[in-house]
C-alpha cells in the first residue's frame, strides 16, 4: 500500500503548522534570547523595544501566572530566564508584535547588562567539577575483578562522538487560539501532544482540560520535537492567555539551530579484554554524556546508552558507567537512536582497536561474539532468538563478503592516490520506551452512518508513515478498503494522556490499541448480523466489506450492517487501550526485561577515499535487516534509507561546533553540512532477514524507525580502513565525525 500522504505531499497540499490559515487578529511571538552562555543578569531594559510601533507586549518571567518551569523529567528548566543564563540562546523574554518583522526590529532594541560567569562546554570538565545533573548509573554483569585474568589481549582507549542537529525540514513552531472561559487551543509541531498540554497547564496555572493540543503532522521530528517542541507551544499559549488574541510562532531556521538542543555529544573511555580465541571476556566503559544546561530527556537517553553499550555482542563481564554532565550548551535531547548509537560507537571502536592490535580482521572479532539464543544482556534480559547471528551470516553470504573484500584489495593494489575501505556494522536495538510506564497507547474509532470510519490515535505522523500503517491495521480488522478510513489529527481531547511518538514504538503501541478498538466494533457488528439473520455468531465473518456465512457471501454489505446496527441503537464508537505486556525493569538493581523485543541487522559499507584531498564517497551499503513480517515494505525501506543516511551524516560530515564561550559556530546550513543527494551511498541494497516477526510488534512487523541509523556507524570504520591502506603509520583514533579535514590529516599523519 502506498503512503497515504504521497499524493498531498507531491501536490504541496499537505498541512503543516505554517499552512494553517492565519486568523484575523493574530499576533507573532519572538523569543529574546541570551548572547552568552553563562551569566548573571544584572539589568534588562525593554523600554525602547516596548515602545516600538507594532509591539504589543514583552512578556518576562514576571508575567507567568503558573510556574516558570518546562522541565519534563526534572524541574530544572525555566521557560524564561529569571536571574541566571545557562546557555547561549536561552530565552529571556517573549516579544509579541503585529508581525514577525516588527518583533525582530524590536529585539535589537533590548539592552541587557550581565555579569559573565565561567563557561563549561566539555563534559569531562563538568564531571571533574562535580556538575552532574543526577548521580551516575552503572550496569554490571559477571565479575570484573577476575575477568581481566582470562584475557590474552587488553586494550584501552577513548572514543568521542559529536552531537547532531535534527534539521527537521519544518522548524519548531506553534499557534495558540484563546477559546471561551479561559480555554486555549494549540496547534503544535510536536511529537508529544500530552507533554505540551501538561506543560502549558503548569506554566499558565490552569487545569489540563482547558488545553487542547492538535497536531496534523510534522515535517520531521527525529526526536527534536519529543520534548523541545514544548517551549514554543507554551510561549504562544502564554501570550494568548495574557492578551486574549491568537498568537503564532514559527521559529526561524537559524534561531532554531541556535536555541534548541541536539544529539548528545559523548566522550568515553573503554577497556576491552579478549581471550586467545577472540571472545570478548571483559568490557569496561565510562560514558560522559554532554547533557547541556538542563536535564531535558538526558537521563532517559543516558539509560539507553547503557542498554546498548555492548551492541549485538555477548560479553560475560561488563561494567558500564554513565555520567550525565551539566554544561553550558542548550539542553541536549532525543535524537533517533536516543543514546544507543553513542554507546554502540564505543564498543565498535574498541573492537576495531583490538583487531588492529592483534593484526586480524575486525569482523573476526565481531563474528566471534554475536549474541546467541539464551545469552544474557548486561541488564538481565535473555536473548530469545538467534537473529544477531542470522543477520550477520545472511549478510556475509548474500553479498559474498570474500568477493567484496577481494575487490577492495585489488583496487588498493592498483591505485596509489585512491583507496577503498570496507566495514561491517551489525546492530541490535531494543524496542520499548526504557521507562516502562510509558509503554501504553489509546485509539478512538467512530463508524459513521454512511459506513465510513474515522480514527484517532495518540500517534503523530512525522514522515515515518505511521498513518499509513494505522490505515492498514483498520483495513485488516474491519475488512474495509482504504478509502473508507480516515486518520484524524492527533488531538489531546480525543485521545488523552499519550506518550510521545518516539522510541520507534508508535506504530506498535497505537496500532495495537487500534486493533483492540476495531476488533470490538467488528464483533459488535457481527453480533447485530447474528441477531438479524438468526445465525450463530461464530459462523459469521467480514471479508471485503461484505458479510460471510462460513465461506459463502451473504447479501449484507458493510454499509447495510452499519444501518442495521444503528437501527438497533448500537454504539459504533470504540476506544482501545494497549499496554505492552511482560516488560519490567528494576532500577535498584539495574536488571529486568525492559524491551518488548529487539531489532537486528547487519550492513556492509564501502568507501572510496581521494587520498590527495581527503574526500570520500560511499560506494555501497549492503544490508540484511530484521523487518519481522513487514506490513509496508515501501515505508520500511524508506525508513532504512533515511536512517542510514542520517547515521552516515552523524559519523562523517555533520560537525557541530561551539566555541569556548559556548556560542554555536555551525549555526546555519552554510556552516553545518548534512548529507545531500551526492553524499548518499551510490548503491543501497536492502534484503529482509528471514524471520517470523514478533507477537508484540504490530502485525508482526517490527519497529523500524531508529535501528537503521546505527548502520551508519560502519561509515567511520570503512574510512579508517581506507586510510590504513594508504598510510600504514596511521594509528586509529575514534573521534567522530570523520570530516574530510580529519581524514586528510590522518592520511599524512
Ligand atoms: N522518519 C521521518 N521521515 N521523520 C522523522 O521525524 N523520526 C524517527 C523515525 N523516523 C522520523 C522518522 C524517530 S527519532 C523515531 S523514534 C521514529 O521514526 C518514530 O516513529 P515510529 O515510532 O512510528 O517509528
Ligand atoms: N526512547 C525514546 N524516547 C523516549 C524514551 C526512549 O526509550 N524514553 C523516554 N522517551
Ligand atoms: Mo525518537 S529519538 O525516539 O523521537
Amino acid at each position: 500500500m502506498k503512503n497515504i500522504d504521497s499524493n498531498s505531499h507531491v501536490k504541496g497540499t499537505s498541512i503543516y503548522l505554517d499552512d494553517i490559515p492565519v486568523r484575523a487578529g493574530t499576533l507573532y511571538a519572538l523569543a529574546y534570547d541570551s548572547s552568552c552562555a553563562h551569566a548573571r543578569i544584572k539589568k534588562v531594559d525593554y523600554s525602547t523595544a516596548e515602545n516600538y510601533p507594532g509591539v504589543i507586549k514583552i512578556i518576562t518571567h514576571k508575567d507567568i501566572p503558573g510556574q516558570n518551569q518546562i522541565g519534563g523529567i526534572f524541574p530544572d528548566e525555566p521557560l524564561l530566564a529569571e536571574n541566571d543564563i545557562h546557555f547561549w540562546g536561552m530565552p529571556i523574554a517573549l516579544i509579541i508584535a503585529e508581525s514577525e518583522y516588527i518583533a525582530r526590529k524590536a529585539k535589537k532594541l533590548i539592552k541587557i547588562e550581565v555579569e559573565e560567569l565561567p563557561v563549561i562546554t566539555d563534559p569531562r570538565e563538568a564531571r571533574e567539577k562535580g556538575h552532574l545533573i543526577f548521580p551516575p548509573r552503572t550496569f554490571q554483569m559477571g565479575n570484573m575483578d577476575s575477568a581481566w585474568d582470562q584475557c590474552e589481549y587488553i586494550l584501552e582507549g577513548r572514543a568521542d562522538s559529536n552531537g547532531q542537529e535534527h534539521l527537521y525540514i519544518e522548524t519548531q513552531g506553534a499557534y495558540a487560539f484563546p477559546m471561551e472561559n479561559g480555554s486555549i487551543r494549540i496547534s503544535s509541531s510536536t511529537q508529544g501532544p500530552t507533554a505540551v498540554q501538561k506543560t502549558v497547564a503548569r506554566v499558565l496555572g490552569i487545569p489540563m482540560h482547558k488545553i487542547e493540543v492538535d497536531v496534523t503532522r510534522l515535517g520531521g521530528g527525529f526526536g527534536g520535537k519529543e520534548d523541545q517542541a514544548t517551549a514554543w507551544a507554551v510561549m504562544v499559549a502564554l501570550a494568548a492567555q495574557i492578551l486574549n488574541r491568537p498568537v503564532k510562532y514559527a521559529v526561524h531556521r537559524m534561531d532554531d539551530m541556535r536555541m534548541t538542543g541536539k544529539r548528545h555529544p559523548y566522550s568515553s573511555d573503554y577497556k576491552i579484554g579478549l581471550s586467545k580465541d577472540l571472545k570478548i571476556q571483559a568490557y569496561e566503559v565510562t560514558f560522559h554524556q554532554n547533557a547541556g544546561a538542563a536535564a531535558d530527556l538526558s537521563p532517559a537517553v543516558m539509560e539507553r546508552t547503557l542498554y546498548h553499550a555492548t551492541n549485538t555482542y555477548f560479553v560475560p563481564n561488563v561494567k558500564a558507567t554513565a555520567y550525565c554532565c551539566k554544561t553550558n550548551l542548550p539542553p541536549n535531547t532525543a535524537f533517533r537512536g536516543f543514546g544507543g548509537p553513542q554507546g554502540m560507537f564505543v564498543i565498535e571502536s574498541a573492537i576495531q582497536k583490538a583487531a588492529n592490535h592483534i593484526g586480524i580482521k575486525t569482523r573476526d572479532i565481531q563474528a566471534a561474539n554475536l549474541l546467541k539464543e539464551k545469552d544474557e544482556f548486561p541488564y538481565g534480559q535473555i536473548v530469545k532468538k538467534c537473529e544477531a547471528t542470522n543477520a550477520w551470516y545472511a549478510t556475509l553470504e548474500k553479498y559474498n563478503i570474500k568477493e567484496l573484500e577481494e575487490e577492495i584489495d585489488s583496487f588498493n593494489k592498483n591505485n596509489v592516490n585512491s583507496k577503498k575501505g570496507l566495514a561491517i556494522m551489525p546492530i541490535c536495538f531494543g524496542i520499548s520506551f526504557t521507562n516502562t510506564p510509558m509503554n501504553n497507547a489509546r485509539a478512538l474509532v467512530h463508524i459513521y452512518q454512511d459506513g465510513s470510519v474515522g480514527i484517532s490515535t495518540g500517534g503523530v505522523e512525522m514522515g515515518q508513515g505511521l498513518n499509513t500503517k494505522m490505515v492498514q491495521v483498520a483495513m485488516h480488522e474491519l475488512s474495509l478498503s482504504s478509502d473508507r478510513i480516515k486518520i484524524e489529527t492527533t488531538n489531546t481531547t480525543r485521545v488523552a494522556n499519550t506518550s510521545p511518538s518516539a522510541a520507534s514504538a508508535t506504530a506498535d503501541l497505537n496500532g495495537k490499541a487500534l486493533e483492540i478498538a476495531c476488533a470490538k466494533l467488528r464483533e459488535r457488528l457481527l453480533e447485530c448480523a447474528s441477531n438479524y439473520l438468526n445465525i450463530d455468531l461464530v459462523e459469521l465473518n467480514l471479508k471485503d466489506q461484505v458479510l460471510y456465512h462460513n465461506d459463502t457471501k451473504t447479501d449484507l454489505s458493510w454499509d447495510q450492517l452499519v444501518t442495521i446496527a444503528l437501527a438497533d441503537r448500537v454504539c459504533l464508537t470504540e476506544n482501545g487501550h494497549y499496554a505492552t505486556p511482560l516488560i519490567n525493569f528494576d532500577k535498584s538493581i539495574e536488571k529486568g526485561h525492559p524491551f518488548a523485543y529487539h531489532v537486528y541487522g547487519t550492513a556492509i559499507i564501502a568507501v572510496t577515499l581521494d587520498c590527495i584531498r581527503g574526500r570520500y564517497e560511499f560506494d555501497y551499503v549492503k544490508l540484511v535487516h530484521d523487518f519481522g513480517l513487514s506490513m509496508n515494505y515501501a515505508v520500511d525501506i524508506g525508513q532504512i534509507e533515511g536512517g542510514l543516511v542520517q547515521g552516515i551524516g552523524w559519523m562523517t560530515m555533520e560537525e557541530l561546533l561551539y566555541n569556548d564561550n559556548g556560542k554555536l559556530l555551525s549555526n546555519a546550513l552554510s556552516t553545518y553540512k548534512i548529507p545531500d543527494i551526492y553524499s548518499v551511498p551510490k548503491i543501497v541494497d536492502i534484503e529482509s532477514l528471514n524471520s517470523e516477526g514478533h507477537e508484540l510488534a504490530i502485525r508482526k512487523s517490527k519497529a523500524v524507525g531508529e535501528p537503521p541509523l546505527m548502520y551508519g556507524i560502519g561509515a567511520y570504520f570503512a574510512i579508517q580502513n581506507a586510510i590504513k591502506a594508504f598510510n600504514s603509520n596511521y594509528k586509529n583514533s575514534f573521534d567522530a565525525p570523520f570530516t574530510p579535514e580529519k581524514v586528510l590529516m590522518a592520511l599524512y599523519s
